[in-house]
């Protein structure tokens, strides 16, 4: 098997993230967290939150509604210009993009071009139908990618609304609300999480890229003359924080945008790609998005979205550095870097997830060597779990437990013993190493918080 239906059995086995509606049969693409993959999500979250809204004295956190008026995406571009150019095969009816046809088949991107001229594009180079080889294609037609539903209880336009295709838009509209409300100065950013939808053509590769997801976007607001230098700021935080979290730099890479390539907002736009076993993807971008977002939303809701510096009164539209990040495809790239089947001595093997102690699911596991000691161990689980995310595993071979708590990648093992009655110490296993060492059990809090936080 490869690595990442290895990492899928893995977390299938044990309770990182199931196929959605399992006992149905399933909804294609959709994916459940079980108990260990809500919680590894979650420590990732609260980690980026911690990090780059709660740490900071220019950031604000904001929850803005998944429903919005509907001109927030006439506003954006995204009824415009949020879509996928389709054509079908009239030989096999095969459904395919015509950009992606054209990027794979000559290498191209047709970012900006009218349907005209990618159809002209397929035609004139000959570019046959993946599925039966003929080239016998329908002229493209725009797929608008957001998900449409109905607010109230009449199905018509005027009830229309659409599942938010990014949370950034929330950002932008509550500029106004947040500057009245706070006393924050530029430059100063807005940090968000939570989900959205894209009505993906190709969605795959496992919690890659799914229809339903989530994010953690940041708009950070700048002077104009200011953009470029917060630009280069957060490109480098974000390459801290990911090697912060053990992602090696040689599965990481920074590609800048061709302007071609470049969205309708932005005017930079720079990609963290990852290595996947499918090759080198997306995991996240930060855009130069200039004044876009506020002038068209000013444009549109006749509010002013404008910025009276305290100290020049000088009054401009800021600019905006956009740092957006998927949280479910961040979590796939902390499983597939986490995942390991490492030899041992003897010709045993062991599958271990090597997280970061920070995000582990469970970051400490406590055991009694037999049963008769789980009276005292449970105390040292108790006291261990009011500071970590802790476990109490009482049944098996020590052997056995450690290879479960292995597979879901708890940083240490605590094993109280028939000695530890008499020492008041029990002996700690590190997972990547295996070393045991013996702690005090007084001492304990503070040794494992010290390596978690090493
Ligand atoms: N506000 C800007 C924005 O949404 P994007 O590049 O379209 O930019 C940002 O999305 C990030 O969201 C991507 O880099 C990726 O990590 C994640 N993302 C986008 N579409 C996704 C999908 N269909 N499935 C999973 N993650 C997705």
């Amino acid at each position: 098997m490869g690595l990442m239906e290895d990492v899928m059995a893995l977390c299938k086995r044990r309770g990182f993230v199931y196929a959605g509606s399992d006992i149905y049969g399933g909804l294609a693409n959709t994916w459940d967290y079980g108990p260990y993959g809500s919680q590894l999500k979650k420590n990732i979250l609260d980690y980026w939150w911690k990090t780059f809204v709660e740490n900071r004295d220019d950031m604000i956190g904001l929850d803005s509604a998944i429903l919005m008026n509907p001109r927030v995406w006439e506003a954006s571009g995204h009824i415009s210009n949020f879509s996928d150019p389709l054509m079908d095969c009239k030989n096999c009816k095969e459904r395919v993009r015509a950009d992606k046809l054209i990027e794979e088949k000559l290498n191209e991107s047709v970012e900006g071009q009218s349907n005209e001229e990618i159809f002209a594009k397929v035609m004139d180079s000959k570019l046959e139908c993946p599925s039966c080889s003929k080239v016998e294609w329908t002229e493209p037609r725009a797929f608008n990618l957001m998900f449409k539903t109905y607010q109230g209880v009449i199905e018509d336009t005027a009830a229309q609304v659409y599942l938010r295709p990014e949370t950034a838009q929330g950002i932008f509209v509550n500029f106004k609300n947040i500057t009245d409300s706070t006393r924050m100065r530029l430059p100063f950013g807005v940090g968000q999480y939570g989900k959205s939808f894209r009505n993906e053509i190709t969605p795959g590769n496992f919690i890659f890229r799914t229809r339903e997801f989530e994010q953690l976007e940041i708009e950070y607001f700048v002077h104009p003359d200011d953009a470029d230098a917060k630009f280069d700021e957060w490109v480098e935080m974000y390459e801290n924080f990911f090697k912060s979290l053990g992602v090696r730099s040689e599965k990481l890479k920074i590609r800048a945008h061709a302007d071609k390539e470049l969205s309708h907002y932005s005017t930079k736009t720079v990609d963290f790609e990852y290595e996947y076993p499918f090759g080198w993807g997306e995991l996240m971008g930060v855009a130069n998005r200039g004044c876009f977002d506020l002038n068209q939303h000013a444009e549109f809701s006749g509010k002013k979205l404008e910025y009276r510096d305290p100290i020049t009164n000088e009054v401009f539209v800021p600019h905006v550095v956009e740092p957006a990040l998927g949280l479910t495809r961040a979590l796939l790239v902390l499983l597939l870097e986490a995942y390991e089947e490492e030899e041992l001595e003897g010709g045993e093997s062991r599958t271990v997830m090597h997280f970061d102690p920070k995000i582990a699911p469970v970051q400490v596991a406590v055991f009694p060597l037999q049963k008769k000691l789980s009276e005292d161990a449970i105390k040292v689980y108790r006291d261990l779990k009011t500071f970590f995310r802790a476990e109490f595993d009482e049944s098996g071979a020590i052997g056995k437990r450690y290879r479960r708590q292995d597979e879901i990648g708890t940083p240490f093992c605590v094993t109280f013993d028939f000695d530890s009655q008499e020492d008041g110490s029990v002996t700690v296993r590190e997972r990547d190493s295996m070393s045991q060492e013996r702690v005090k059990i007084e001492d304990l809090r503070t040794y494992i918080m010290d390596k978690i936080w090493a």
